[in-house]
């Protein structure tokens, strides 16, 4: 039971002369109850992948499955569940509460008003603030996390965030992370982003795209071991974790390397004090 994708290649209008290609035989295997961070520069493919693993778009070659079925596949219908880049091109609704309550009322779940009202709480919007609002009067943070209690309400086994955090306030991050985490509880969870800083402590695996194929795949110690590759990519990682890589390269004797800047802090003077 994973969501998988095999070999798993895409060309924009295949066939034709303005063909672009946008995605060479990416490997990727997500489980219930793991997060996969994707990185990547901007065109390296973050978004093709998703739209393939979501069923979206059908391989031009290799296979993106979901459960054994591909992901196009009729039965595949609500087993994934995407928060598009640009969330409001995802409303159509009149009200927000109708517009969450989509996915659950035509999966048929038994309540999908409530349904609607727990995953708009979830990202820390008030249901009865925001339930009768249009959607289209939304703020960017607010329409992104819209539609991001969207796809939750829709209890999808696999759930695939495209740059989740982006033009979200402190506190609207804090939100949506901690939907992640909880998300992650019961479904698989893809998440793309430009700044893994947030995410990557969290992840299961890291994958990092470039020019449409996979540059590094492999878990967050094994990326702190070996990051090359990662920043062949033309990525960079958070700085507060540079900073204790650097150390360790001078010598430092770090045990731990922290993703949270306290705790990195302490790790670093931990290990002054033990040089000292
Ligand atoms: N509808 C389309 N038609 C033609 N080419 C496309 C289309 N959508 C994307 N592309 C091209 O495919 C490549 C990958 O695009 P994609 O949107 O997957 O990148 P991305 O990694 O998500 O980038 P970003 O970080 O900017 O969102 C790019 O070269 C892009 O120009
Ligand atoms: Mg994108």
């Amino acid at each position: 039971m994973a969501l998988i994708a095999d070999g798993l290649t895409y060309t924009y209008g295949a066939g034709t002369s303005f063909s672009v290609p946008a995605l060479d035989g990416v490997r990727l295997t997500v489980g219930r109850g793991e997060l996969v961070v994707v990185a990547g520069t901007t065109g390296s493919g973050k978004s093709t992948l998703l739209r393939l693993l979501a069923g979206v778009l059908a391989p031009t070659g290799g296979s993106a499955t979901v459960d054994g079925v591909p992901t196009t596949a009729p039965s595949a219908r609500g087993r994934v569940a995407l928060v598009f880049q640009n969330p409001e091109a995802q409303f159509f609704a009149e009200t927000v509460l109708a517009d969450v309550s989509f996915g659950p009322r035509n999966l048929g779940a038994g309540d999908p008003g409530a349904v609607a009202r727990e995953a708009l709480a979830q990202v820390g919007l008030d249901p009865e603030a925001f339930a009768p609002r249009s959607p289209f009067t939304l703020s960017g943070g607010e329409a992104r996390r819209v539609a991001i209690a969207g796809a939750l309400a829709m209890r999808a086994p696999y759930v695939l965030l495209d740059e989740p955090t982006a033009g979200l306030d402190r506190a609207g991050r804090q939100a949506v992370l901690a939907s992640i985490a909880a998300e992650r509880e019961r479904a698989g969870v893809v998440v793309v982003t430009h700044d893994p800083a947030e995410v990557l402590a969290a992840a299961d695996r890291v994958i990092a795209l470039a020019r449409g194929a996979v540059a590094f795949a492999g878990t967050v110690p094994e990326l702190l071991a070996g990051y090359a590759a990662y920043e062949g990519a033309g990525l960079r990682l958070p700085d507060v974790v540079r900073a204790q890589l650097l150390a360790i390269e001078r010598g430092a004797p770090v045990k731990r390397v922290e993703f949270e800047p306290e705790r990195a802090a302490a790790v670093l003077a931990d290990a002054r004090g033990a040089e000292s």
